[in-house]
């Protein structure tokens, strides 16, 4: 089958609308599948190196439609949650994007990079002694008692990239945030650069701008807290610094929570809804509603990674209805342990536009290949068993229950047994 049939275009069968083609911004994609943001933890010195290219060219040549690597920090080291993540901050870092675009575009993919400040989980930071960026202190408390459970040897993990430290933090200043806007532009303009084809700006998942978007993390009273608007300046500002860096046209994604679990007072959908319209209005060509938890230890099932199927959609539909009602024809990313079924459905109620799959790409690269193949049952399913992320929480490179290749010569081959010669009885 040719490369445009494996991903889809003007497919007829049960899945014609996930794999129907879209538009985001300036950009055609063949099909309605995004691979979102998961960290690999393959980059060396802030550099994508080949281990990490293989991985997501595997995606590309599984038919997704749109990868999305996993974040990278704009001002690496600083403000970085691994040293083995992406690093925007140099132009050094260019080349290995460079190649990373060209073997994505090998396999008629397209890819874009997630830009990112970690904020308060900034874990490099700490490993450092710099105090962690925050909106406000001080920064509401964890129930961190689970962590009794954990063995010493799991401890001493999650203590790799902090090297055991215990973080401080600061409440950024206007300079602060100044350099913070500025980095995310340099940033945009080294992925452009690059050749890479879009950029995702991660205004999520704890991260700095989510912490500025959340009235449970943001106590300002200045420009940049105290309404929503104030709240969600800071994540305007740096799509505009964006935009103006890119120029019209270059796709530009914008990750957001769509509610925040745990106690209240955090973002609900409503607020996820305004926050949205502002962000279009800044120059966004697409909204991801994603989801996070206040506590990762008490809530970390219900978001990011929910163990229920389509967990978002009803948030994702919020947000898309208050785009539509502000005039705003931006298209909406629904993200959830979003299973093929469930895409197909949330697609045509319009609830979304598209469809981020997670961990259902990390279990089988070729899932949207079959599904395109009319080989639903080919599928190799996600167990939604965490496996994966823990090994981040390790600060490694994830593993996968089903997907023995997982980061280890996903396309290549390279560091495969040979197993030709093996018999089973
Ligand atoms: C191993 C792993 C790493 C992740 N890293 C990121 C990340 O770097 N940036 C991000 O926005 N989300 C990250 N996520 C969350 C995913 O992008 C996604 O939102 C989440 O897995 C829910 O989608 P799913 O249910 O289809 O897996 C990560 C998820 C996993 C499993
Ligand atoms: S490790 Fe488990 S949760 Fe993660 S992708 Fe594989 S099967 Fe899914």
């Amino acid at each position: 089958m040719s490369p445009v049939g494996r991903r889809g275009a003007g497919h007829t069968g049960d899945f014609g609308r996930l794999l129907a083609p879209g538009r985001i911004g300036g950009l055609d994609l063949p099909n309605r599948v995004i691979m979102p943001a998961m960290d690999m933890n393959l980059c060396v010195d802030g550099s994508v190196t080949d281990a990490e290219i293989d991985h997501y060219a595997a995606r590309a040549a599984g038919g997704v439609g749109l990868v999305i690597t996993g974040t990278g920090a704009v001002s690496w080291p600083v403000g970085a949650a691994s040293m083995h993540q992406p690093g925007f901050s140099d132009d050094r870092h260019i080349a290995g994007m460079a190649k990373l675009a060209d073997a994505v575009h090998a396999q008629s993919g397209r890819v874009a990079m997630q830009l990112c400040h970690h904020g308060k989980v900034s874990t490099i930071d700490m490993a450092n002694d710099r105090p962690l960026l925050v909106p406000s202190v001080p920064v509401p408390a964890m129930d961190l008692s689970t962590l009794g459970d954990c063995t010493v040897d799991e401890l001493m993990g999650l203590a790799n990239a902090s090297g055991g430290k215990m973080p401080t933090y600061r409440a950024a200043t206007d300079d602060d945030l100044d350099e913070v806007i500025d980095a995310f532009a340099a940033a945009a303009r080294r992925v452009k650069a690059a050749g890479i084809d879009a950029i995702e700006i991660h205004a999520a998942h704890g991260y700095l701008l989510s912490t500025f978007l959340s009235p449970g993390y943001n106590h300002r009273t200045d420009q940049w807290g105290g309404s929503v608007d104030n709240r969600a300046r800071l994540t305007c500002e740096v799509v505009r610094a964006v935009r103006a860096e890119v120029g019209d046209g270059y796709p530009v994604l914008v990750r957001i929570n769509g509610h925040e679990f745990g106690p209240d007072g955090g973002i609900t959908a409503h607020i996820a809804a305004a926050q949205a319209v502002l962000i279009a209005a800044a120059g966004a060509d697409a909204i991801h509603v994603s989801a996070n938890a206040h506590d990762p230890f008490a809530n970390f099932t219900a978001g990011p990674l929910p163990d229920t199927v389509a967990a978002y959609r009803p948030i994702a539909a919020t947000v898309k209805r208050a785009l539509v009602a502000a005039g705003h024809d931006v298209p909406v990313v629904g993200v959830g342990r979003v299973l093929p079924e469930a895409a197909e459905d949330m697609l045509a109620s319009g609830d979304c536009d598209f469809v981020s799959m997670g961990r259902q790409l990390l279990a089988d690269p070729d899932l949207v290949a079959h599904l395109a193949d009319n080989h639903r049952a080919a599928v190799r399913p996600c167990i939604n068993c965490y496996v994966c992320v823990e090994q981040n929480f390790f600060d490694l490179t994830p593993r996968c229950a089903v997907n023995a290749r997982l980061g280890r010569g996903e396309l290549d081959g390279v560091g495969q047994a040979d197993t030709s010669g093996v018999r089973c009885w």
